[in-house]
């Protein structure tokens, strides 16, 4: 079950005991919430509805001058994927309706139109960070270089621990993460706050990050997961600055820049996405509110 029940089950459990005391019951039995309490969620609901206006149902070729100082996307794999494949390690029934996926014939000219986008909707000096399994490597390498006004900074890797059940082959665990800039300069921060740094050298060619999963909740076949956009985010970007995603799923990237302090814009034509992008918003509300006073780059080390 992925519907509202499930939402709530959620919250209701995160909710921290310190506030049980401003609810009272009346004679009847229903509660009664006090104006302190009921300003309290009228706030987190306006949060919550500002916060969905920035995740807009669009295909990606309708962006024009964002602005953006980053982007960071992940195209489809253009192998008929739908995320409910047999062969993946989950239940299907969790898993959203509605991907947009690339067919193999029009790969190139999608990547083509991609990089378009990615263009010119970046800040003069605006850079992206653009995702690829290996199968599309080559492709969205040669584009990039033949693309005019984009340059090829480099490639890390996120290595990670999910990868389909395959009795014929090895199954591949790492994705590349392609590095491309559009003016003279760029932001690059040195360190950050995830074990990528904290606990190893901060090399950026190897990045080591769980997929991190929710129970109960609506699943977005290729989420990202938050500590590698952290990761990410921390190096290649600073608090304020505007981050898009024009194939957004579940909209992870922007969430991931709201908790950095970071503005955000995100797009895909799966309005499933959106429902998704709903629910993990408010799973990442009430566990922030559950500890209050820290900072999630202080927390980011191994919790969220
Ligand atoms: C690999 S998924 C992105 C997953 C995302 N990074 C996340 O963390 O959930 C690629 C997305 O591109 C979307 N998409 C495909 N073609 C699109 C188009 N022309 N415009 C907008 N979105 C599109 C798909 O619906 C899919 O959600």
């Amino acid at each position: 079950m992925v519907g509202r029940h499930a939402l709530d089950v959620e919250i209701g459990v995160r909710i921290p005991a310190g506030q049980q005391g401003y609810r009272k019951v009346t004679r009847d039995g229903s509660l009664m919430i006090s104006s302190t309490e009921k300003n309290r969620r009228d706030s987190h609901q306006k949060k919550i509805e500002d916060l969905l206006d920035k995740y807009v149902i669009r295909d990606m070729n309708d962006w024009y001058n964002v602005g953006a100082d980053l982007i960071i996307t992940d195209p489809p794999f253009g192998i008929e994927f739908s995320g409910k494949n047999g062969n993946y390690h989950r239940n299907v029934n969790n898993v959203v309706d509605g991907y947009v996926e690339w067919g193999e014939s029009e790969y190139d000219q999608k990547i083509s139109q991609l990089l378009d986008v990615i263009h010119r909707n970046l800040k003069e000096e605006g850079q992206a960070l653009i995702f690829s399994g290996w199968n599309n490597s080559y492709t969205i390498h040669n584009k990039i270089l033949q693309h005019y006004g984009m340059t090829l900074q480099g490639k890390l890797y996120w290595v990670y621990n999910f990868a389909p059940a395959c009795k014929k082959r090895i199954a591949h665990n790492v994705y590349e993460i392609y590095w491309v800039t559009k003016g003279k300069s760029w932001t690059f921060h040195n360190r950050c706050n995830t074990t990528h740094c904290q606990q190893g050298e901060p090399n950026l060619s190897v990045l080591l990050f769980k997929r991190d999963y929710k129970m109960n909740m609506p699943k977005y076949p290729t989420r990202l997961p938050l500590l590698l956009l952290q990761c990410l985010l921390e190096h290649f970007s600073s608090e304020g600055d505007l981050v898009f995603d024009p194939l957004g799923g579940s909209g992870m990237v922007g969430i991931a820049a709201h908790l950095l302090n970071r503005d955000f814009l995100v797009g895909d034509l799966n309005r499933n996405g959106k429902v998704v992008f709903k629910h993990l918003l408010h799973h990442y509300f009430a566990q922030r509110e559950h500890l209050t006073s820290r900072s999630v780059s202080q927390l980011g080390i191994g919790f969220l």
